[in-house]
């Protein structure tokens, strides 16, 4: 979704800002812009489409400065188009402002500006906060406030006028070297370098130049020039800023010598789980070790249900979850979608604790749920991969998935750390709640080898290549699993329809039998998540009764696993692992066969149509 980049320093504005909105794109956008500011005038450039256009623009026609904000924007008041693209001016040009969220009575604020006589251009809620801003500005034509403070105050004064969510990044004309920013649920971070400050709405943008950040909170107005920063919170007066390091090296956000970043995530996923269980598997007691998580054995033994909140793979992720833990640790456990959980009201009770699950950490429906549950007094736990995230601070504590930022729209790594994190929660429940050491134990070893696993499993890649072209034209495609790895071809079934655009069903297995064996024929192939287990035979058996009414057959299966390779007409092996890390191995494939097919059929791999990484809308 939108994405925000400011620089003020001694470098080239321009220059940093299109190299920070580079970095941006990922996030899904449909235009983008920029503002600068020298020597007394705000320079503009700002269209619909890529970022690259922007660069063409600028190298025709470049401005000057070494003050600016940037801006992508995934639309939502108004279509993509060069006038609605930010930032958008304030009165008569005096003012230049990027947004990120949505004002919800713009509406109002519109009528009201424009009776005062501010004339607007664009379709945007934003416009209207560059409007207000540019009247307080006027109105505050008070000589005991010094010129460098007149655009703090004019902020600060129209900031209660808005209702919905921003991060914001605010230029004025006569206020030189100065950024204003201010932030109500919609993220923004600051980079502290050597005579220069950043500002982004994702620390990605900003890591090649610092890696020293500061996470602002909800409320809070930062002051920015070269030389200073300075924080209030809009009720609260002066806040002294924290500085925290980015954990991850700039060039982890760098494709390398992959071809999309899905692909590189992909690949990267045996690392990713030796990251997520690295220090946190204990071998004497059989058990993982999460300190985040700010529960005393005693408070594990109290809660008597688990609640999980998330959205998409992250949803998927918790499914896992809840077969892990209601298996290791024998506590009953439900997933929400967050969407839902944050207006249905569900009935908890105080033994009840939250777990939301989000890679981002700034997914708003997500965020909602944490929220509401928050609001109702109940114990909250996140799951998250972004540090300093909204959700990651928000929560009572929580899990950290150090993943490495995840670029690509497909969530590929986050999941298998989602599902690697959620197996140490059920080890470590589990043994606090009766699960024998040796049983303990056995989960432990299963984690230790799950990196080595997922590497077999990625060597499934030429296969998959191969495979894909059976699924280039196909128009619809089933996705079976059962147990632990329902959820799993949920994830596949999701991958393949969201880069490839590819309709794609999961079910359970033995559900097929009660509707979508409908959709059987020649033309409809079904991807079984199939690995050996306690109910193979009974997978196999809904294999035949596809094959039966000639339904294309692609397998995943335990290697070495004849009877199903037989039933097949195209058979994914993947490592023989315990049950535990089954989801992992499984999922390899499914993310390759996506990924695949989406390049085969020319698919734009790393920023699918209509989506964006992070969801920061209801
Ligand atoms: O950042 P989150 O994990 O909260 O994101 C949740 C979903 O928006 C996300 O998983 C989405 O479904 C992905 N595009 C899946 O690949």
């Amino acid at each position: 979704m939108c994405g925000i980049v400011g620089y003020t320093g001694h470098e080239s504005a321009a220059s940093v800002l299109l190299a920070g909105l580079r970095r941006l794109e990922y996030r899904g956008y449909d235009s983008t812009g920029i503002a600068s500011l020298h020597d007394g005038r705000l320079h503009l450039r700002k269209l619909a489409g890529r970022v690259r256009r922007l660069e063409e623009a600028l190298a025709e026609s470049p401005i000057p400065g070494a003050c600016g904000i940037g801006h992508t924007r995934w639309a939502t008041h108004g279509p993509p188009s060069d006038i609605n693209a930010h930032p958008h001016l304030g009165g008569e040009g005096e003012v230049a402002v990027v947004h990120n969220g949505v004002i919800e009575n713009h509406d109002a604020l519109r009528a009201e500006l424009s009776a005062d006589g501010f004339t607007f251009q664009s379709q945007t809620d934003t416009e209207v906060i560059a409007h207000l801003i540019a009247r307080e500005l006027r109105l505050l034509r008070d000589p005991q406030i010094p010129r460098a403070d007149l655009l703090l105050n004019a902020v600060l004064r129209a900031l209660p006028r808005l209702e919905g969510t921003y991060g914001l990044a605010i230029l004025h004309r006569d206020s030189p070297g100065l950024i204003v920013a201010a932030r109500q649920g919609s993220p923004l971070v600051v980079g502290v370098g050597e005579h220069e400050h950043l500002l982004a709405s994702d620390a990605t943008a900003i890591a090649p130049h610092t890696r020293q950040v500061v996470f602002l909170e909800d409320g809070e107005v930062v002051r920015l020039t070269p030389d200073s920063l300075q924080i209030a919170h809009v009720n609260r007066g002066p806040v002294t800023p924290r500085i925290d390091r980015i954990d991850w090296a700039p060039d982890a956000a760098e494709l390398g010598p992959h071809d999309h970043y899905m692909q590189k995530e992909i690949r990267e996923q045996p690392e990713t789980l030796r990251n997520a269980c690295r220090g946190r598997l204990r071998r004497d007691q059989a058990t993982a070790v999460l300190g985040g998580l700010n529960l005393t054995p005693r408070q594990v033994r109290h809660i008597r249900r688990i609640v999980f909140a998330a959205c998409g793979t992250s949803w998927h992720a918790a499914l896992v979850g809840e077969y892990l833990i209601e298996r290791l640790a024998r506590l009953p456990v439900e997933v929400e979608y967050a969407s839902e959980f944050r207006y249905r009201n569900p009935p908890l009770d105080d033994r009840t604790l939250v777990f939301v699950l989000s890679q981002s950490g700034e997914t708003a429906d997500t965020l909602g749920a944490l929220h509401e549950a928050k609001r109702r007094g109940f114990p909250t736990r996140a799951i998250v991969n972004t540090v300093g995230s909204s959700i990651a601070r928000a929560a009572d504590g929580g899990i950290y998935l150090h993943a490495g930022p995840e670029i690509g729209v497909a969530s590929t790594k986050a999941f298998s750390a989602q599902v690697a994190v959620l197996a140490l929660l059920a080890l470590y429940f589990g043994r606090i709640r009766g699960l024998p050491f040796v049983d303990g134990l056995a989960a432990l070893e299963a984690l230790e080898f799950a990196p080595e696993a997922m590497a077999q499993a990625l060597q499934t890649e030429p296969l998959v290549r191969d495979a894909a072209s059976r699924f280039q034209s196909t128009r619809s495609a089933l996705f079976l699993g059962r147990d632990l790895l329902y959820p799993v071809a949920l994830e596949g079934a999701l991958k393949l329809k969201e880069i490839s655009y590819i309709h794609a069903e999961g079910y359970p297995t033995a559900e097929m039998k009660h509707g979508p064996i409908a959709l059987i024929d020649p033309e409809t192939p079904t991807v079984f998540v199939a690995p050996r287990g306690p109910l193979h035979a009974k997978t196999l058996s809904n294999i035949a009764e596809v094959k039966a009414r000639g339904g294309p057959i692609l397998a995943v299966g335990t290697q070495g696993d004849a009877e199903l390779q037989r039933l097949a007409d195209v058979f994914l092996p993947v490592p023989d692992v315990p049950e535990l890390i089954q989801p992992l191995v499984a999922v390899a494939p499914l993310q390759l066969l996506a990924y695949h097919v989406a390049r085969l059929r020319g698919c734009d791999i790393d920023k699918p149509r209509n989506l964006a990484k992070s969801v920061t809308v209801e």
